[in-house]
Order: C-alpha cells, then sequence, then structure tokens
C-alpha cells in the first residue's frame, strides 16, 4: 500500500475550514470539493499518454492525450460530494457507485449497492471524504478486486483518514492512498479525532 499526503498550502486552508463546525453546510460543500479536486488531481497526474498531433494557428504542434480510461466510484453517500471534482478533474470519466453504511451499532460496513463499469486495465478512483476504521473502504477495495481489477490500478481518495483505517488497509499492497489529512486516532465511537465530524450529514446540510 501506498499513502500520498501531497504538501500544499491549498490543502491547509481548505481544511481549515471543513474541520470547523461553524462552517455552514453550503461552505463546507463547496470547500470539500475544491479540497477532493486537489487530491483528484494528484492521483490522475501519472496517467499514461499517447501523442498526436495538432493544427496551432501557426504550425503542427505535437501533443499529448491521455490514453488510459479512469472509473470514478462514489461511496455513497458522502463519496457524491466528490464527483463533481472528479467530472472537472476529468471529464472522459466513467462513474460507479457503491452503497456502504456503517451499522453504527456494530460499527461493520454493509453494502446495499454495488454499480460501476467494468473496463480492462482502467484506473479505478474510490471517492469517500473519510476513512476511519476503514471497513468500508477495504469492503469497497475487496468488490473491486472479486471483479478482477489489479490493487495497482485502484486509488482510494479520501480527506481525512484514521491511522487505524490506513493500518488496515495496508494488506492491499497496490493499493494506493490519497489523503489530505492523517489525523491523530479514532473515539470510542469510532469517529476521528479531530477529523471534521460526520461528513455525509455536514456535506447533506
Ligand atoms: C462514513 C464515511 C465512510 C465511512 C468511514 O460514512 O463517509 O464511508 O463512514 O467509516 P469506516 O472507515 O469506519 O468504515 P457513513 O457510514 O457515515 O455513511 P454516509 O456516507 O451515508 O454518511
Amino acid at each position: 500500500m501506498k499513502l500520498l499526503k501531497p504538501e500544499n498550502a491549498l490543502i491547509e486552508e481548505l481544511l481549515a475550514t471543513i474541520r470547523d463546525k461553524n462552517t455552514p453546510y453550503y461552505v463546507f460543500r463547496e470547500d470539500l470539493e475544491r479540497l477532493g479536486e486537489l487530491l483528484i488531481i494528484e492521483a490522475l497526474k501519472e496517467l499514461k499518454l499517447k501523442e498526436k498531433t495538432v493544427e496551432t494557428p501557426v504550425a503542427p504542434a505535437k501533443v499529448k492525450t491521455v490514453s488510459e480510461e479512469v472509473v470514478f466510484i462514489a461511496i455513497l453517500r458522502a463519496g457524491l460530494s466528490l464527483l463533481p471534482a472528479a467530472l472537472r478533474v476529468f471529464p472522459k470519466g466513467r462513474l460507479g457507485f457503491i452503497g456502504t453504511y456503517r451499522n453504527e451499532e456494530t460499527l461493520q460496513p454493509v453494502n446495499y449497492y454495488v454499480k460501476f463499469p467494468l473496463l480492462k486495465s482502467a484506473r479505478y478512483v474510490l471517492l469517500d471524504p473519510m476513512l476511519a476504521m476503514g471497513g468500508t473502504a477495504e469492503q469497497a477495495v475487496k468488490v473491486l478486486l472479486e471483479k478482477g481489477i489489479e490493487e495497482n490500478n485502484i486509488t482510494f481518495i479520501s480527506i481525512v483518514s484514521a491511522p487505524e483505517g490506513i493500518r488496515r488497509l495496508e494488506k492491499f499492497r497496490g493499493l494506493t492512498i490519497i489523503t489530505a489529512s492523517v489525523d491523530e486516532k479514532l473515539n470510542g465511537n469510532g469517529y476521528i479525532v479531530p477529523g471534521l465530524g460526520d461528513a455525509g450529514d455536514r456535506f447533506c446540510g
């Protein structure tokens, strides 16, 4: 497993707003999206390229375009908050959904909906603002692996992550996690400390 935490002043600025409990939901939503955009750019910056020639108004120019397919998978519900950002960064991206909720008594994830395009060799980018105990992420990665997608082609985008969740994903050797912050710990209710509260609730308003 590869863990990337991009160093970027803009990420820190946006984290400051979304962590603040006094930030209204519509500002939270917007800043979460902008933060997502910065992480998704990071996730896609090494996509394979192919060369072609275009005519500028002056002369022919050799240019490069992306030659790989990308599938963005939003983990419902909070992962939906990152989809507009994903499509702004890469409009050709295909879309999928994995519906997972955390049973608040057992704290275990339950899948209730799985649908995404299966494309050979595509890059799969899982979107979820929070990686807490890691059960939800583990379930999502397992679903992709069961469909034959290779670990090396899976990136998990999480805005705020707990060390416990990251450790749980270590067994996926080829997986990449991109996060804006690795926080201190989880509390007894499975919430990230200091975290940002319940991202799904705050995004939905
Ligand atoms: C939150 C969050 C993750 C999950 C993380 O979703 O968006 O999906 O919890 O927890 P875990 O790492 O301990 O599995 P939640 O279950 O609250 O659902 P929601 O997106 O509908 O708010």
